[in-house]
């Protein structure tokens, strides 16, 4: 059943913008889908080029305004042409949610330097920057603007190596921090900045998992089911949405209450 957002009303994200990166699967996806339902103009960033030209083409056939940009969030250059390219083709830049990331699962001698390097890259150096880059328009932009960085529970519990490892959970737990750290340093500036902290969600990043080890994962979460990106997807809007307007530099668990504390 396609989700439709009824939450939010229709066109509540009209006149507005965002960048998504990770579009091209899962979260990113879903997250461009709920925008464009609700009016936005969407820059879908991936590295996966045909993920993006299949999925652009869907959503633009829906009449949504989307673009479509090839990045790599771990190397600098290509963010700084994602930018421009938005630069190029956006009246201004309002919401920005960073999806993209790789996971990873090698036991501690498994990870080499080479490893650990890669995976910070993409998902804490990329993070980190595609931040900076979308804070620089943001602070000039009259309308501020809205930042969510997606980490993950793995963060908070750690990686064991089984489905996700050391420099994945570490980058994470960065992510976490860093959203708090841009916020404090963005203080009264009309820029929201928060963290979205997922549990285990049935996207194709866990499509190489034995589906009785899903089963297994979801019997043990307190609401019985795995994630699905659209939990993720509305908790998204929600963050961007002048509904959160007192929502700040926090992280907002939606893990089914894998994360009860
Ligand atoms: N699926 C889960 O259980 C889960 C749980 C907690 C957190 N998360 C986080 O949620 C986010 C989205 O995950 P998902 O489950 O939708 O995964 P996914 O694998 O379905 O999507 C990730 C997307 O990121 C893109 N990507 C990877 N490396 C990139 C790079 N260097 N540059 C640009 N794009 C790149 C991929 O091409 C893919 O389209 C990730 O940050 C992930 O760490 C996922």
């Amino acid at each position: 059943m396609p989700q439709t957002y009824s939450t939010f009303a229709d066109g509540c994200f009209a006149g507005r913008s965002v960048l998504i990166t990770g579009a091209a699967s899962g979260m990113g996806l879903e997250t461009a889908r709920a925008f464009a339902a609700k009016g936005a103009e969407v820059v879908m960033a991936d590295r996966d080029e045909a993920g993006l030209e299949r999925y652009g083409a869907e959503l633009r056939k829906t009449g949504a305004r989307i673009h479509m940009v090839t990045v790599d969030v771990g190397n600098p250059d290509s963010i700084t042409r994602a930018f421009d390219y938005c630069d190029a083709n956006l009246a201004r830049l309002d919401n920005v949610v960073t999806c993209a990331a790789i996971i990873t699962a090698k036991r501690i001698f498994e990870q080499d330097w080479g490893h650990w390097r890669r995976v910070l890259d993409v998902n804490l150096l990329g993070t980190f920057f595609i931040v900076q880059a979308a804070v620089k328009r943001m602070l000039d932009n009259p309308a501020g603007g809205r930042i969510v960085c997606v980490a993950s529970d793995a963060g908070v519990h750690g990686g064991g190596g089984l489905i996700a490892d050391t420099p994945y959970a570490a980058s994470k737990a960065a992510t976490l921090s860093l959203v708090k750290s841009v916020a404090r340093e963005l203080a009264g500036k009309n820029v929201r900045i928060n963290a979205l902290n997922p549990g285990p969600t049935d996207s194709p990043m866990h499509s190489h998992i034995d589906p009785a080890l899903k089963e297994r994962i979801a019997a043990n979460l307190p609401m019985r089911r795995m994630g699905r990106p659209e939990d993720m997807a509305a908790a998204i809007l929600f963050l961007c949405s002048d509904a959160a307007s007192f929502t700040y530099g926090s992280a907002l668990d939606v893990d089914g209450g894998s994360m009860f504390r």
